[in-house]
Parts: C-alpha cells; sequence; structure tokens
C-alpha cells in the first residue's frame, strides 16, 4: 500500500490533483483494535468515499475468529456493500518476465481479462452446519438470480468490444442449475451485440486450456468462485500473483481495487514483496474511477519501464537483473512517472475522496484518519 500511495502522490504532483485520503480500518488490524472485522465506521467510510484501496486482509492470527469475524468477511462485506458486481482481473505476460509455462506455449503472448462476478454465488449464499442423524454436515447454497447475471455480463460484452470481440462464458453447466441460467441469459443478450462472438466452456477444461492454450483466450466470464480460482492460475502463468491488480465496479464511478494476491504471511514484513499489482490497482481505480486516463498511462508506462530496464522484486527475478526492496519499487516507478513527458495534464483542483485500507497484513497496524488534506 505504502508503495501505491506513493504513486498516487507523484501522479498528484505532476498533473496538479488533489486526492484526499481517509484510513480505514478492516480485517485483522480491525478485529486487533475494535473487536469487529468490519467496524461500521469504515464501512459509512467507504460508501461515501469516491474509491477504495484495500491492502489484503488476514494472516494465521485470526484463523480461530468465528466464521463471522474472520477478516476475509471484511473484504466480502464492502464489496457486498459497495455493490461491485464486476471484478475485472487483467493478466498479461510481460515479454520480459518468465511464465513458468514452455516458451513454445507462450509464443504469441498471453493477455487475457477475466470478468468474475463478486458480490453474489456461493459466497453469499448460505452457509450452514448441522448435524443430520448423528452425521456432521454442512450447506453452501450458490444462487443467482437474472439480473445479476445479466448486469456483469454486459460489462464483459462492453470490454469484449473494446478487444478482440470473444467472450468465453466459463460454467459447470453439465451440473449446476446455476451455470445454466448463465448460459440462458448470456446467450440471449448475445442477440444484441452482434460483434461479439460468444464461446462457452466448462470451468475444468478451462483450467485446463489456460495451461495448454492461454493465447487463444482473451475475456473470461464467469461467476463468482470459478472467476477466484481461474484468476489465481492466470497470474500464476503470467509470471507472479504480485504483479496482478483489479478493479471492481458497480453502477456508479465509484470502485473497490485490490492486489489479487492474499496477505502472503510468510514475507510479510520482510519488504520482499511485489507491490506492482497494487500499484496497477491505484492505477486502474484512476482509469475506471476516476477518468484520469493519462495518469493511469503514466503509471502503467512506468511499470514497464521498471520491468525493461531490469528492476525485479523476488518473486519474479531472472538472472543478471537488478533484486530491489518492495519500498524501493515504488520510488523507481515514481520517477519513471515524473521524467516521462506524457500528455502533461491540463485539469487542476481535482478532489477526490479517495479511501485507504490498511489491514492486518502487514506488522505496521497504525491506522488513522485523515480528512481534507492537501497533497
Ligand atoms: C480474492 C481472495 C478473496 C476471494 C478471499 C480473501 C475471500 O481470494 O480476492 O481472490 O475469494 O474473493
Ligand atoms: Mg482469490
Amino acid at each position: 500500500m505504502a508503495e501505491a500511495i506513493k504513486v498516487l502522490n507523484t501522479v498528484a504532483e505532476k498533473y496538479n490533483h488533489k486526492f484526499v485520503y481517509h484510513y480505514c480500518l478492516a480485517g485483522g488490524a480491525a478485529i486487533d483494535k475494535t473487536g469487529k472485522c468490519l467496524p461500521q465506521e469504515t464501512l459509512d467510510k467507504v460508501l461515501s468515499a469516491d474509491s477504495t484501496l484495500l491492502g489484503a486482509v488476514g494472516g494465521p492470527k485470526w484463523d480461530n475468529e468465528s466464521p463471522e469475524n474472520r477478516p476475509e468477511k471484511a473484504l466480502l462485506g464492502i464489496r457486498k456493500a459497495m455493490q461491485v458486481y464486476a471484478n475485472l482481473r487483467p493478466q498479461k505476460l510481460f515479454k520480459e518476465l518468465d511464465s513458468p509455462l514452455k516458451a513454445n506455449i507462450v509464443g504469441s503472448g498471453i493477455d487475457i481479462m477475466i470478468v468474475r462476478e463478486l458480490v453474489s454465488g456461493v459466497y453469499f449464499g448460505q452457509h450452514s452446519e448441522s448435524v443430520e442423524n448423528t452425521e456432521k454436515t454442512a450447506t453452501d447454497i450458490m444462487k443467482y438470480t437474472e439480473n445479476e447475471i445479466k448486469r456483469v455480463a454486459k460489462v464483459a460484452f462492453e470490454l469484449s468490444l473494446k478487444r478482440s470481440g470473444n467472450l468465453l462464458l466459463v460454467d459447470k453447466a453439465n451440473v449446476l442449475a446455476t451455470s445454466k441460467l448463465w448460459r440462458k441469459v448470456v446467450g440471449d443478450m448475445a442477440k444484441s451485440y452482434p460483434n461479439v462472438n460468444v464461446s462457452y466452456m466448462y470451468v475444468d477444461n478451462c483450467a485446463m486450456q489456460l495451461i495448454k492454450n492461454p493465447s487463444k483466450i482473451d475475456v473470461i466470464l464467469t461467476e463468482n468462485m470459478f472467476g477466484d480460482i481461474l484468476s489465481d492460475e492466470a497470474s500464476a502463468i503470467v509470471g507472479s500473483i504480485g504483479m496482478a491488480g483489479s478493479c471492481s465496479i458497480g453502477d456508479g464511478s465509484r470502485g473497490f481495487y485490490e492486489a489479487i494476491h492474499g496477505s502472503a504471511p510468510d514475507i510479510a514484513g520482510k519488504d520482499i514483496a511485489n507491490p506492482i499489482g497494487m500499484i496497477s490497482s491505484a492505477s486502474m481505480m484512476l482509469k475506471n474511477s476516476f477518468g484520469m486516463f493519462d495518469e493511469a498511462k503514466s503509471i502503467e508506462r512506468a511499470i514497464e519501464l521498471f520491468i525493461q530496464n531490469g528492476y525485479r522484486t523476488q518473486d519474479i527475478m531472472q538472472p543478471d537483473k537488478k533484486l530491489v526492496k518492495c519500498s524501493e519499487v515504488g520510488d523507481i516507478i515514481c520517477s519513471y512517472i515524473i521524467g516521462r513527458s506524457w500528455c502533461q495534464a491540463t485539469r487542476s483542483g481535482i478532489w477526490q475522496q479517495l479511501m485507504l485500507i490498511h489491514t492486518g497484513s502487514t506488522c505496521n497496524l497504525q491506522v488513522y484518519c485523515v480528512s481534507n488534506i492537501k497533497f
């Protein structure tokens, strides 16, 4: 998060914007300070802000919390409250980085956009545990309504039009009733999108095709849990989950931005994590919520330069490259932002309320609220 803030501050300076940051507690840090994984104050602030950036939640320390108070519940609670139903998870392989897949497989590049439904499905269905005939039993309900499918599918159709025009619906329609509904709704919508070629694939096959033929896949549309699983797989084939940012949007411009990696407790506090996923989430926020296209482009270009100039964090390290610490990455990327003359911004005085959420993923859990601070 600290690296993403450095980058946002640099963008603000270069393009003459002012961001107001409010730091809030969620997840493990909130449990430690307030007893609750998602304090009402955090929720209120999130809902009144223009956008929210979130650090990873959780860690082994909170594994024994009740299911309702696990750190992950904070994340799910915010997604639901904000109604950010479309989670965009782009996965692109930088040509300079190594994929664990063979060169002949990644030869023509990998550039996949996963559109994951984010506020419904089995994540939000009823979860229950009981004893039936003396046997422990558990149930998780997966439910989708037509409208829940339509609204996220629309995002995927529109995105496909801006990309190759190929949209792949991933489901398990040979088994699940919800998947059959997804096929029906998406099939009907396809009639209004003559320029989008819709195809269908079962999720098990998709998991395999991502490894065998990733270059053939462009936009994937899928339900909540399949999207969670496939996006981890896709991020691994493009080098490292640390590189992946994500953007979650709903009906308005307000969004929720988070790196797709978890809290990585094994490396927390060692200054070796890869902050590029978080930095690119901030860039997506500028583009998707604030309409700051040049600014977002300057961040994306700076990330490219970072990679092209041979800098690497340990997760993407290669022979003869320059290994840098997490805390150095933001500085290097900021220097490229300042040094390059991308279209100079003419806009000024734009204020955006920006929410930053600290979680229990690092050792430094100091959290405070800041309002109306001019940077
Ligand atoms: C993700 C994460 C979350 C999810 C967890 C932490 C609840 O894995 O954002 O991919 O499953 O959505
Ligand atoms: Mg996940």
